[in-house]
């Protein structure tokens, strides 16, 4: 027990956020990244760990995968990802240790050290910018201490590694059970930890659409919703704010990375109305009739028996609830995929597409189909609205490419094949995706259903 620590006067189990140091430390801490790294996404595609793992091997370069962790505080599985996503665009270099043959080290490459020499001006410019705030002396005050913190917290660590047994690090992830093992296992893998990386990008892109899907139902103060297959959190986020602090938004999604997500976030605006539950909707244990609407930003076609899935969610409606949702039309209408698919699949096998009434992103393509399910669920008022979009992907055709190669059924296959492929690959999707850039960046046209029905 540290004696220095002062006795509080609040009850133990209260817990005044503001004024909690962890959280104060995290909220400033992803402000200021978030304000650099809006800048590097726009100009360089990459995602913040991206850049954490280039920022320590500009300064310590060669390190290993693990060293990069130590220096990062980032987790395993974060430095994998984001080390291989920069292996792919060529901007880290893997080489065997010339002094340990046993050893695999990381460098930037020739490309690397430019895109790092360009970064670092822009974030030293906002260092400046933030530092303004404070005298010489009380930065040099803010240093010490933030030293001494640092110092405490590496103790605290390091004595919990000795006190326990190994501990896996990595988060616990949904126990894939039941009907949607196999979807369950999908969104628990590598899909669900890109689609997190992913987030802003996907939520610029997708955010039209979910708005457009919000619109279709009425969602007013003080209404109690359920958002499926939530993800990060960003419609649920947008819900809670519709509803206020008087309604209530319980978002559920078998992702936990993306779950996890969510949590954070919603930790971050520190809403009271928000539930987020890391469960299957077809499973779910809903409370009965205690929800007004269910809403859903393409979250709803992955369920092996989708009428069991929205008989089950049909459940949480009150009488006269509704439901509304957004999910696509068939992929030939959706070029923003469709393109990748045909581009890979010259090189590379698809494994196991999935059969015409099989979950899958496009599960939802035949309106006939769609009708029939949420009837025989109970649903009735069933409306389906085609919708046409043009997809905001990314502002220029190399960062457009690099999302694109992450989506979909071909995501896995492209990542795993050697970097012969992946330049081949990206070549020509950079060809096919050239008809999509506009003044404002690659815009591709997708099409989607916007679903409503009601629970009368
Ligand atoms: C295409 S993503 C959309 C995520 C989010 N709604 C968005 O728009 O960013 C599909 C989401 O549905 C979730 N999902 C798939 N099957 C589910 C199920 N049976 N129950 C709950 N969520 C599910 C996935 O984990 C994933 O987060």
């Amino acid at each position: 027990m540290n004696p220095n620590v002062a006795k509080s006067r609040e009850p133990e189990t209260q817990l005044i956020l503001e004024q909690f140091l962890p959280y104060r430390l995290s909220i400033l801490s992803n402000t200021v990244s978030n304000t650099i790294a809006r800048e590097y996404r726009e100009l360089f595609g990459l995602s913040i760990p991206e850049w954490r793992v280039m920022a320590v091997l500009g300064r310590f370069s060669p390190l290993t995968a693990s060293e990069v962790g130590d220096r990062t505080a980032m987790d395993k599985v974060t430095v994998s990802r984001a080390v291989g996503r920069l292996l792919a665009q060529k901007l880290v270099k893997r080489e065997t240790d010339p002094n340990d043959r046993r050893r695999s080290i990381l460098k930037l490459t020739a490309r690397g050290v430019r895109t790092h020499q360009k970064i670092v001006p822009i974030a030293r410019g906002r260092e400046s910018e933030l530092a303004a705030a404070l005298t010489t002396t009380e930065r040099r005050n803010l240093d010490a201490l933030l030293a001494k913190l640092q110092q405490r917290a590496s103790e605290i660590a390091a004595e919990q590694d000795y006190a326990g047994p190994e501990k896996d690090k990595n988060m616990t992830r949904l126990n894939a059970d039941g009907p949607n093992a196999k979807q369950i296992d999908f969104w628990n893998g590598p899909a669900g930890d890109s689609w997190t990386d992913l987030m802003d990008s996907q939520d610029r892109m997708l955010g039209p659409l979910g708005e457009a899907a919000m619109a279709a139902t009425d969602i007013s103060s003080g209404q109690r919703v359920v958002d499926i297959g939530c993800g990060c959190g960003t419609t649920t986020l947008e819900l809670a704010r519709r509803v206020g602090p008087s309604g209530h938004v319980l978002g559920v999604d078998v992702s936990t990375p993306m779950l996890e997500r969510a949590r954070q976030r919603a930790a971050d605006v520190d809403n009271h109305s928000i539930d987020l539950q890391n469960s299957d909707a077809a499973a779910h244990n809903f409370t009965p009739q205690s929800f007004d609407r269910i809403y859903s930003r393409f979250g709803v076609m992955f369920f092996t028996d989708p009428v069991a899935a929205f008989s089950n969610m049909r459940t949480a409606l009150k009488r006269g609830g509704k439901l509304a949702f957004v999910c696509w039309r068939p992929l030939d209408l959706n070029p923003w995929m469709a393109n990748t698919i045909s581009v890979a699949t010259q090189y590379l096998d698809r494994l196991d597409p999935p059969g015409p009434d099989e979950p899958g992103p496009f599960a939802f393509r035949d309106p006939d189909r769609v009708r029939g399910i949420l009837s025989d669920a109970g649903f009735t008022g069933i409306e389906m609205t085609p919708h046409d979009h043009a997809l905001a992907v990314e502002a220029d055709i190399e960062s457009s490419v690099n999302k694109l190669i992450q989506l979909g059924p071909m995501a896995q296959p492209i990542a795993q094949s050697t970097a012969e492929i992946q330049d081949q690959i990206k070549a020509d999707l950079t060809a096919s995706t050239q008809p999509y850039l506009t003044e404002t960046g690659v815009k591709i046209d997708s099409a989607s259903w916007i679903v409503r029905a009601v629970n009368s």
